[in-house]
């Protein structure tokens, strides 16, 4: 079976299409409002460090995995440690997978049809105007066909991705997409950079407010690192399974995570820099890009070309995105389950899109099954993945290195297309043990707050 795995055809496909999966909705939306709300600079800094020390040891883990064994997670953590309960770390990034990707299409059904209204000049008038946006959007979301509608658009495009599998779909696809996600948002920095006053929103971006960096955003910042670069759940292990052996693991984890936070930094500026210069309110949070962008893009001339350019992007992020996801699961059906690449994302890509659904219509749109929890499953699902399924499978995954398989071992894989650059096994033990170690505090954290009530730190 494992003579006919697919590889990708080229080393910057892989690096495109890793940092595709990497930037996404995280990156656009979720980073500029936390960092708007969490003191500018400082979440920044913070940020910045979680993503070089936890990040970074678990993206390359991920990626050595995924190399050495030619399998998708399930089938890598049973090959390294036959019959031992490691599987379960693979079976939890399967879960992972279903869990994020049934509300991320919901979103991604929100961006496509930004795109529709932003077209056809919907946003003019909504022009100066956050509160009538406000109410365009929740009346949006909160609907029940609508949203549905887009969310099948946007997973019937990933199920067409992904059926065209690894060098023709994802490859092929994030080739296209990823320049192009770079040169529009590069063009929409340079366009709010030379606004009257879009400068302030650099200030505000960079410039360390630390009065407003509380330890919850620290747990935030950590939180968020492996969301962004798409950690804990096994999707650079799947992407590595279909590396060769001549490719420098250490350099292409640093290429995605580079990628990853320039391009976090770069929505950043493209968006605080418009904000400031339209006086609108920088610390909205979520309703940043929904909300506030809709309300100032037309005050700009030539409006329309500039909120259409910046949804199509945030739309392509989203689907490079959410195609990695799917293809975890495909991966686990074609390498455990012996099944055919169409039949798998058929099949589950259909699950995901019905539990979607569910997600979509749980935030008003009259069904919503978590409501015992207090909260809507769309809500429940982003939660359960960041707070838990993530960061476990992320700890998981460098406990297994450290314990299971041994750091010599995994240094034989990791040195193995790094051309004899030296690379010391103490000190990535070192990275691996304080991650793994932040990471489990971090959990912990979160299981006391949800029991008592009271957080040790945030
Ligand atoms: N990294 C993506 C983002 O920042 O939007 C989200 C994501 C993709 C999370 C793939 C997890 C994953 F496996």
């Amino acid at each position: 079976m494992s003579n006919e795995r697919e590889q990708w055809g080229s080393k910057l496909g892989f690096i495109f299409a890793a940092a595709g999966s990497a930037v996404g909705i995280g990156n656009i939306w979720k980073f500029p409002s936390m960092a708007g709300e969490n003191g500018g600079g400082a979440f920044t800094i913070i940020y910045l460090i979680c993503i070089l020390i936890v990040g970074l040891s678990i993206v390359i883990a991920e990626l050595v995995i995924g190399r050495k064994t030619q399998l998708s997670p399930v089938g890598a953590f049973e090959k390294i440690a036959p019959n031992s309960n490691w599987k379960w770390v693979g079976f939890l990034g399967v879960a992972s997978a279903f869990v994020i990707l049934s509300f991320y299409g919901v979103v991604g059904g929100w961006i496509l049809k930004y795109i529709i209204d932003s077209l056809f000049g919907e946003f003019s008038n909504l022009s100066g105007n956050p509160a009538a946006a406000g109410e365009v959007f929740n009346a949006f979301i909160t609907s029940s066909l609508g949203p549905v509608f887009y969310q099948i658009i946007f997973m019937s495009l990933c199920i067409f991705v992904i059926i065209q599998g690894v060098k023709g779909g994802i490859e092929k696809w994030s080739k296209i997409m990823m320049p192009v996600i770079i040169v529009l948002l590069g063009v929409l920095a340079i366009r709010g950079i030379t606004l009257d006053g879009g400068m302030q929103g650099l200030s505000f971006l960079f410039k360390p407010r630390f009065e407003d960096l509380t330890a919850s955003s620290i747990v935030l910042a950590l939180g968020h690192s492996f969301f962004t670069v798409s950690l804990g759940m096994g999707t650079m292990i799947t992407y590595g399974s279909y590396l060769n052996k001549k490719q420098n693991l250490l350099s292409s984890a640093l290429w995605v995570i580079f990628l990853d936070t320039a391009i976090a930094m770069l929505a950043g500026v493209a968006i605080f820099t418009t904000v400031f210069a339209l006086g609108a309110n920088p610390a909205e949070g979520p309703g940043l890009i929904f909300i506030i962008l809709p309300s100032i893009f037309p005050q700009l001339a030539g409006g329309i070309l500039w909120s259409t350019l910046f949804f199509i992007l945030l739309f392509m992020a989203a689907l490079t995105s959410a195609i990695s996801i799917l293809e975890v699961v495909t991966a686990y059906f074609i390498d455990q389950k012996g099944w055919s690449r169409k039949k798998a994302t058929l099949q589950f890509g259909s699950v995901i899109t019905i539990v979607g659904v569910f997600c979509s219509l749980s935030l008003g749109g009259g069904i919503n099954i978590a409501a015992p929890l207090g909260m809507s499953f769309f809500d429940a699902m982003d939660y359960l993945s960041s707070k838990y399924m993530l960061p476990i499978g992320g700890m998981l995954t460098a406990i297994f290195i450290i314990k299971k398989w041994g750091i010599k071992d995994y240094m034989i894989e990791l040195r193995k297309g790094m051309n004899g650059a030296t690379v010391q096994d103490g000190l990535v033990k070192v990275f691996l043990i304080v991650a793994a170690s932040i990471v489990a505090f971090i959990i912990f954290n979160e299981i006391y707050f949800t029991t008592t009530g009271k957080a040790l730190i945030g």
